[in-house]
């Protein structure tokens, strides 16, 4: 198995929590890491290089290869500057993970626009940022591997993070092209929806919980998405604690009128059109 040795691997957000996970397993299977980090704050205030600089260290007194990078995902410049370090010093970059993240809940009535911004841009701007400053690299090799951070706050909702939950399942909107557009440069993209113990859940879930959500379960399912055999593409991964579930859209046999129907004619087969007892996998009607 080739799996990620040798690959020219960032990770945003790496210099804790969960990227700092993937990063550390990414290179005890031999992948040149960049890990990226701004080194702020939950809620993105602040900057520093320690977050990023430690990872690193921790990962070369294990005998592994890593860059630190502090840019703002954020920020084209930020991207772009994310790519340039992998390019400059491992000469290549075959694959992205894009995990910086940033929380500002509020419940929809109260949210600003400022807290609607910030995380809307941190998530689905700096996930299309880094993969749109990679892209290019990817088709010219023939070659890439893409995975962004989604959540379950995105894929099913979740009370005081429609900011969040929007961006999140932006995200996976842009898997699903991507996968189509990569397709035939050997790009695969897709999404991992985790659940763990960081400093982002510390206080959403009961400790007891948190101890059974360890990052290390989730790790080896994202080194696996960027492994150069890996076949999957435009999948969604729901995974904590030891579990792995594969989640998509479904379609049921829904209802179909041979006339432009009336009002009342739709109202009469509403049961029909949301009976979700017999369901099909989901497609583009028209793709
Ligand atoms: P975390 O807060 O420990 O890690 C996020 C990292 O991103 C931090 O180290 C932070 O400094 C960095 N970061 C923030 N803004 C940045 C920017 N603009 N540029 C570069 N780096 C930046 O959180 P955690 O839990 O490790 O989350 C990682 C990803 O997984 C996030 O995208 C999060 O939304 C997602 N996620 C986590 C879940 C969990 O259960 N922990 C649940 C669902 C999704």
């Amino acid at each position: 198995m080739a799996g990620v040795e040798g690959l020219s691997i960032v990770v945003t957000g790496a210099g804790g929590g969960l990227g700092r996970d993937y990063a550390l397993l990414l290179a005890e299977h031999g992948a040149k890491v960049v890990v990226n980090d701004l080194g702020g704050a939950r809620d993105g205030s602040g900057a520093g290089f320690e977050m990023a600089d430690a990872v690193v260290a921790e990962i070369k007194e294990a005998g592994g290869e890593a860059v630190a990078n502090y840019d703002n995902v954020a920020t084209t410049e930020g991207a772009q500057g994310i790519v340039r370090t992998a390019v400059e010093t491992f000469g290549s970059i075959h694959g992205v993970v894009n995990n910086a993240g940033i929380l500002r809940d509020a419940s929809f009535a109260k949210m600003t626009e400022a807290e609607w911004d910030a995380v809307i841009k941190v998530h689905l701007y700096g996930g299309y940022n880094v993969t749109r400053a990679a892209w290019p690299h990817f088709r010219e090799q023939g070659f890439g591997r893409i995975v962004m951070a989604a959540s379950t706050s995105g894929l099913f909702g979740n009370f005081g993070q429609s900011n969040y939950g929007t961006a999140k399942n932006g995200l996976v909107g842009l898997v699903n092209t991507l996968a189509l557009e990569g397709a035939r440069s050997n790009i695969r993209a897709n999404a991992v929806a985790p659940m763990a113990a960081t400093r982002m859940t510390e206080d959403v879930a009961p400790p007891e919980l948190l101890e059974k959500l360890r990052p290390e379960h989730v790790s080896p399912v994202v080194v696996n998405l960027l492994a150069e055999e890996q076949e999957s593409t435009g999948s969604v991964f729901v995974l904590g604690g030891g579990a792995v579930y594969r989640v998509a859209l479904f379609q049921n046999a829904g209802v179909v009128f041979p006339e432009v129907p009336t009002v009342a004619e739709v109202a009469e087969r509403w049961s029909e059109i949301t009976d979700l007892s017999e369901v099909t996998l989901g497609r583009n009607p028209v793709g």
